[in-house]
């Protein structure tokens, strides 16, 4: 596998790799691999002929300092997980090589999509997604990049900023990868506690009985049954749990039968943060 720390320098071997019309699949990550990510870049392995994965812990995406300071990095190990799938490139790059000396986000409009859910609570969040993501975009220039349904905010954003500003690559969302116990793979599992650990299977429980409910009761009657479940929990608190349209992502009101509707949730187990959702 080839390693960039440089856009320069990838720009050089992907230049290359685009003199020869080769299709170019991008994931973007920060890293912490796991099998979730792996899903994404093995997929991407499939349809394209150059797979190129970013691992780039990205500062202006997190609203909180000491989840930035305890983001898990784990560069060397990523390495050799991103070497044993034969992935062709990776970059890299350094805080300063995106960066330079100006740590800042720009500002998008998103028609909305920013203020649900994860907008109201992690401030500025999709200011510094966007921000990378773009940046990315326009040093890969990928035909097509990939992105997990487990973030599904992050994915409506992303097709929107497409969208947009007219960039020139196709988006493509894939599955929610879990482990055996239903909890959703994430890398900040990684620093739960065993406690912690074994309790949060509890939140994608509570999301599939959720969703056997809204076929027979009422959004709001759904959503009230969850915060109860939450409410009895020794150890899990929910910061928020919504049924929400998957195109707009607004919270259901009434349910319109043409429209696809998804349970959203934010757990705090401790100080981790956890994030889930599923298709109802
Ligand atoms: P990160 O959390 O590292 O996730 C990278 C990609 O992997 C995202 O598209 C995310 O949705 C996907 N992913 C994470 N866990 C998954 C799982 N259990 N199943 C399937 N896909 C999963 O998301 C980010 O990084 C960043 O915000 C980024 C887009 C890289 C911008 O900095």
């Amino acid at each position: 596998m080839k390693i960039f720390k440089t856009k320069s320098d990838l720009k050089k071997y992907l230049s290359e790799v685009k003199k020869t019309h080769k299709s170019i699949g991008f994931v973007p990550t920060m890293g912490a691999l796991h099998e979730g990510h792996l899903s994404l870049i093995k997929h991407a392995q499939k349809k394209n002929n150059v797979t190129v994965v970013s691992v780039f812990v990205n500062p202006t995406q997190f609203d909180n300092k000491e989840d930035l300071e305890k983001y898990p990095q784990t560069l060397e190990n990523d390495v050799k997980l991103l070497e044993s799938i034969n992935c062709d490139a990776l970059f890299a790059p350094s805080v300063k090589e995106i960066y330079e000396d100006n740590i800042t986000s720009d500002t998008f409009n998103f028609d909305g999509l920013e203020y649900q859910m994860e907008g109201k609570f992690r401030e500025g969040h999709f200011d510094g997604v966007g921000t990378i993501v773009k940046t990315l975009f326009e040093i890969v220039e990928p035909d097509v990049a990939y992105f997990g349904k487990k973030d599904f905010q992050q994915l409506q954003i992303i097709k929107k900023m497409v969208e947009k500003h007219n960039l020139p690559v196709k988006i493509k969302g894939r599955p929610i990868f879990r482990e055996e116990d239903g909890l959703a793979m994430s890398s900040r599992n990684t620093r739960l506690t065993k406690e912690y650990r074994e309790a949060a299977p509890f939140i994608y429980k509570i999301l599939k009985k959720a969703k056997k409910k809204f076929g027979i009761k009422s959004a709001n009657d759904v959503t009230e049954w969850v915060k109860k479940q939450f409410n009895k929990h020794p150890l899990l608190e929910l910061e928020y749990f919504t049924i929400a349209d998957e195109e707009t992502l607004e919270t259901v009101d009434v349910i319109n039968l043409s429209a696809d509707y998804r349970g959203f949730i934010a757990v705090f187990a401790g100080d981790i943060r956890l994030i889930d959702n599923i298709r109802f």
